[in-house]
């Protein structure tokens, strides 16, 4: 045994164990192979020490959290004492007393931690008094529910929320007794500047935070004889649903999802990877455009929806710089509503897109104004991964058993730089791979940029496309793009690609995912999976994929045409909250105005297109050359948000204010009063 090993041993029940890098007792005594209860522990947070379940007893100090001790040598340490157990068993109680118990009905059932604890240490009686009052259920937010009835103050997604993605969305209120984990000032989810990235859900232990479920939704498409349903599968999905059904993080169970969808009932089963070589193709075309001309550098990926709304809260002086692709999910949904209706001759209103994705945010990015056609969504429902197993597992599919089915034509077509998308880095490494070929109409011999893999929150790597050098950013965590965009702003960075993605890792460590916050060789098995399958596929660059091909010649003409901008770009608008003030939207001194009206810009209002209403309405006055006379302002939630797009005209409230009615409104309250003809 070295010197090193010899000083860095401790004694576990009796055993002598050895440690190099762990950052507590805990971690090493899971090294050694024994599983202490946690809730308040995840490896890639800070150590909050709240709940007391991982305790143990140190010879010589008593009974102490082990997450919050760190190894030294010689250490004497006890996991299961009568102590300790009693500890363990006191604190369950007491969190149990406080907890809303019907799980029978709980969405978290079967994957929720306080349950398996619950029965694994035997509770059978709660001996504390339960709490009297149920407080509301709030499900304002698009993408999740928050039930404080279910929560047991963990503290693991106020960290989440502040250390990994830089938003304090999430925080303990009040005290003592009366403690809740909230949004401040007891504001709804909806309300806040939630991006939606789920990622509080993917920690919380219990069912007190959870994903918003489409599942009844997907069901009523499904069983509708009159719907053609069609599924688009991200790529991340394929190397994490498996888990659920006993297959390791990472293996690769596409045919198989496949299968299932169809035994489910949909009709056919497409790839989001098709859409993802969509997107590097408009993508590419549009950083060389901006290279070219020296403008808008550098391009940040416009992907990642919860990255996208990130910005537009708290770096509107940036979107210029996004680039103005759809994301995949949308590039589908737009393409599919467009092109496989006429394809395969389907009544548009016939036609349901529904897509499996590792992601929250997608729930409410495909519910954008940007994103409907005549109010109607480009993607309809959205599933994630944990929703689609809960439906193979209501439709009694036995999923490891089945046959494997291909992907249907035309749009599961794929090539490994689609699939290497669902890995912090994928986006980057598939430009670069086309980026060289249209930039120097040759061939790029070695496909593999491996500069640009693995799970690090930050990535930097330069690359030579013959004497053009392209330095590209990558980052993973909403916390770690905000250093970088402050590193940026200072001028201590320079960059030409930003590649930015909300949740650790990438998709692969989506929030819909199956749960991977305990263990994190999951997220890395997961991305080693992606990779594998890109070597495997025949085909590794997205300007090779022969149906994006005869999609640009049969319909698109060329990449970043007007027919592509129409269909695949998008435009982004600055959603930046001013604390006390609104922003006003026409000019001029309120004392010589005859009218005024405010626009909530709140979360309701805006999903609902009190954006798009205000520009109809602006553009009225302009037209009527009434700007002097009317004020326009935006503002917050009027709390009226059940009614909502909500406006007030002179202090008056006015709901449902939906961009179609800007003409009516314009005519009741403003033509009527400055008498217009
Ligand atoms: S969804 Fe993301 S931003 Fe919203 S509260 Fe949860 S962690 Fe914070
Ligand atoms: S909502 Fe969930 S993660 Fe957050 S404190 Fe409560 S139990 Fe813990
Ligand atoms: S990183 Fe991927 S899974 Fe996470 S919010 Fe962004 S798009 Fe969704
Ligand atoms: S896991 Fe150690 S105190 Fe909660
Ligand atoms: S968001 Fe509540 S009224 Fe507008």
């Amino acid at each position: 045994m070295t010197e090193t090993l010899v000083k860095n041993k401790l004694y576990i029940d009796g055993r002598e164990a050895t440690y190099t890098d762990e950052r507590n007792l805990l971690e090493v005594i899971r090294k050694a192979g024994i599983e202490v209860p946690t809730f308040c522990y995840r490896p890639d947070l800070t150590i909050y020490g709240g709940c007391r379940m991982c305790v143990v007893e140190i010879e010589g100090r008593g009974v102490q959290a082990s997450c919050s001790v760190p190894p030294e040598p010689g250490l004497k340490v006890r996991v299961n004492t009568e102590k300790t157990r009693r500890v363990r068993k006191v604190a369950l109680e007491l969190l149990l007393a406080n907890h809303n118990r019907e799980c029978t009905t709980c969405e978290k059932s079967n994957n929720c931690e306080l349950q398996e604890l619950t029965q694994k240490m035997g509770i059978r009686d709660v001996r504390f008094g339960k709490r009297e009052i149920e407080l509301p259920i709030d499900d304002s937010n698009p993408s999740i529910v928050r039930d404080p009835n279910k929560c047991i103050l963990c503290g693991d997604c106020v960290r989440m929320c502040k250390e990994v993605q830089g938003q304090n969305v999430l925080d303990f209120v009040n005290r003592g007794s009366e403690t809740v984990v909230s949004p401040a000032y007891g504001k709804n989810m909806g309300d806040v500047d939630c991006v939606y990235c789920g990622q509080c859900t993917s920690v919380c232990p219990t069912g007190a935070l959870t994903i918003k479920s489409e599942i009844d939704n997907a069901w009523a498409a499904v069983l509708n004889q009159q719907k053609v349903v069609v599924a688009q599968i991200a790529p991340a999905v394929r190397v994490a649903l498996g888990e659920a059904f006993g297959f390791k993080p990472g293996e690769n169970t596409i045919g198989l999802i496949v299968a299932a969808l169809k035994k489910i009932g949909f009709n056919q089963i497409f790839d989001t990877s098709f859409a993802a070589d969509m997107t590097i193709m408009e993508e590419t075309t549009e950083f060389i455009t901006r290279l070219q001309n020296k403008e808008k550098l550098p391009l940040f990926t416009s992907c990642c929806p919860a990255w996208v709304r990130f910005a537009e809260f708290r770096y509107p002086q940036l979107l210029k710089h996004l680039s103005t692709c759809k994301s995949p999910q949308q590039m589908f949904g737009s393409i599919a509503k467009k092109y496989l209706t006429k394809e395969y001759n389907i009544d548009p209103e016939n036609l349901t897109v529904v897509s499996i994705m590792p992601c929250t945010a997608k729930k409410a990015e495909a519910q954008r104004n940007e994103f409907k056609n005549n109010g109607i969504q480009d993607v309809d429902i959205v599933l994630t991964t944990q929703e689609l197993i809960r439906m193979i597992k209501e439709a009694g599919i036995d999923f490891s058993n089945i046959e494997p089915e291909p992907l249907d034509t035309p749009f599961g077509i794929l090539t490994g730089a689609g699939v290497i998308f669902g890995s912090s880095g994928g986006v980057s490494e598939a430009v670069v791979r086309t980026a060289y070929e249209m930039v120097t109409g040759k061939p790029l011999e070695k496909f593999a940029v491996t500069e640009a893999r693995g799970l690090d929150k930050f990535k930097e790597l330069t690359v030579d496309i013959e004497g053009l050098k392209v330095k590209i950013a990558i980052v993973n965590g909403l916390q770690e793009a905000n250093d970088l965009i402050e590193r940026i702003e200072k001028g201590e960075a320079h960059y030409d690609i930003i590649e930015v993605m909300a949740c650790p890792g990438g998709c692969i460590g989506g929030a819909g995912q199956p749960q991977s916050c305990k263990d994190t060789s999951i997220k890395k098995n997961r991305s080693k999976g992606l990779y594998k399958a890109d070597v495997e596929l025949p085909i590794h660059k997205s300007h090779e994929n022969p149906q994006v091909q005869n999609l640009y010649k049969k319909w698109l003409e060329s990449p970043n045409s007007k027919i592509a901008h129409e269909l695949l770009h998008t435009h982004y608008k600055s959603k930046r909250r001013i604390s006390g003030e609104n922003i006003e939207l026409t000019s001029g001194d309120i004392e010589e105005k005859k009218s005024e009206i405010a626009v909530c810009v709140g979360t309701c209002c805006y999903i609902k297109g009190s954006y798009d209403f205000m520009e109809g309405l602006v553009k009225r006055i302009k037209d009527n050359n009434l700007e002097d006379k009317v004020k326009v302002k935006a503002t917050f939630c009027f709390e009226n948000c059940g009614k909502s797009p909500t406006i007030s005209v002179d202090g008056e409230l006015v709901s449902n204010a939906v961009p179609e009615k800007a003409g009516e409104i314009f005519e009741k309250y403003i033509a009527s009063k400055f008498n217009l003809e």
